[in-house]
């Protein structure tokens, strides 16, 4: 039994607010239940102290939390080995240390890196930006006007070039859950490296990463009810090992002599610095918090808000819903007649609904749907249908306001 309710309790943000609170935009962003936040206090509270080098008890303690949540990762995803998980600031960070310490040693000028339309615009910028240092060219899997990528034939996709992959596993503007299983089997076979940026996809759904046999996968934090400034990225420990660092400081090294350094084992050769210590201990408590709800009562219930979402946006004759794959996340984006999308969006917010409304990091797939913006209400498991039923009441009264 999945009991919203109870769940709501857990977050203090829905307490304090008196007025109407009805958080509509998790894909953005996510609400912190209070363990999270007692987490990331705790730490500053009793054992502030940097990690891998404070000689005492207190930063013993830092170390062995921060490195527990290594592990915590690891058994949430079922990643084949603790090595692989490297901790970074966000998804967005994760893709950049591919592209840069694999991409720029790796590629050239008779590589191409196949990308989709329907990526994020931090798994389309980071390969832009080492596409024209290495001289490498993309090529991109369209878009169809359902929202879902066309792999038709699947194995047209890949050249005698290609040399790596990246693909969201599931879609921020439509909600897509993409075929990644098929496309990263696809790719193996003609040894193309996979890249998966999994930020929508690890808060909403079990992810087996051992299963999907992927090279790299990325997310954030601050998605999956955890705090921000903290993200990960999971890689072949194989691949990690040739890659040259992505960023030089402090504990990624071995040796450092005033001519040149030699590098630490991975995964610390790419946590240059002192890391986000308290927002990865947050993060440890997020994944506990999911596990212990359960991720397949999560997504059974999201399916639940998308489905009765669906139903009633669609009875309002002024709004046209974008998006249409079979196998979909609860994210509706949405525009409503002759009302821009910022104005709307600043409509609801008087009624207590926030919702996102802009290009959503996607202003390709925009172009793509021959809008400047869309309005985007995405849910998450402290939703319930009433918030929905605020929604759809919200938009008739701002329809009423604008006709
Ligand atoms: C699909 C997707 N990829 C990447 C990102 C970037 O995440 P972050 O801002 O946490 O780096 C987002 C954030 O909205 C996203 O939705």
């Amino acid at each position: 039994m999945f009991d919203v309710q109870s769940i709501r309790k857990d977050f203090p943000i829905f307490s304090q607010n008196e007025n109407p609170f009805i958080f509509l935009d998790s894909a953005s962003t996510t609400q912190k239940p209070q363990s999270v936040i007692d987490a990331v206090s705790s730490y500053y509270d009793s054992y502030a102290a940097n990690i891998h080098r404070a000689l005492y008890a207190i930063g013993e303690k830092a170390t062995d939390e921060y490195e527990g949540v290594r592990k915590k990762v690891k058994e949430f995803l079922n990643v084949p080995d603790t090595h692989s998980v490297i901790f970074t600031r966000s998804t967005t960070e994760s893709l950049n240390l591919v592209a840069y310490a694999w991409g720029q040693k790796f590629l050239n000028s008779d590589s191409e890196i196949l990308l989709s339309e329907m990526e994020h615009h931090s798994n389309l910028v980071p390969w832009q930006l080492v596409a024209q240092k290495t001289k490498t060219s993309l090529k991109f899997i369209s878009l169809t006007n359902d929202g879902t990528l066309d792999l038709e034939p699947i194995d047209s996709l890949f050249s005698r070039r290609t040399k790596l992959m990246s693909v969201g596993h599931q879609s921020n503007v439509f909600g897509t859950v993409n075929s990644i299983e098929m496309l990263i089997a696809e790719a193996k076979n003609v040894g193309v490296v996979t890249v998966i940026d999994g930020a929508q996809a690890v808060p909403h759904m079990q992810v087996d990463i051992t299963k999907l046999d992927c090279d790299f996968y990325a997310f954030s934090g601050h998605k999956m009810v955890g705090p921000t400034g903290v993200g990960v990225l999971i890689g072949r420990t194989d691949l990690l090992e040739e890659m040259d660092p992505f960023m030089g400081g402090g504990e990624m090294i071995d040796t450092v002599t005033l001519e040149k350094s030699t590098w630490n084992r991975v995964p610390w050769k790419f946590e240059a610095g002192t890391p986000n210590i308290a927002q990865v201990i947050g993060l440890g408590a997020a994944i506990d918090y999911l596990k212990n709800v359960g991720m397949e009562k999560i997504h059974a219930h999201e399916k639940e808000l998308l489905d009765y979402g669906l139903d009633v946006l669609s009875l309002n004759k002024e709004i046209t819903l974008f998006g249409n794959a079979d196998n979909r996340g609860a994210v509706i984006p949405f525009n409503v007649k002759n009302i821009h999308p910022h104005d709307l969006a600043k409509f609801l917010d008087t009624d207590g609904i926030c919702i996102r409304a802009g290009h959503h990091c996607a202003q390709p797939i925009m172009n793509h749907l021959g809008v400047t913006a869309t309005a985007r209400a995405s849910f998450y498991l402290y939703n319930a249908k009433n918030d929905i039923d605020a929604l759809a009441e919200s938009i008739e009264k701002t329809a009423r306001i604008f006709a």
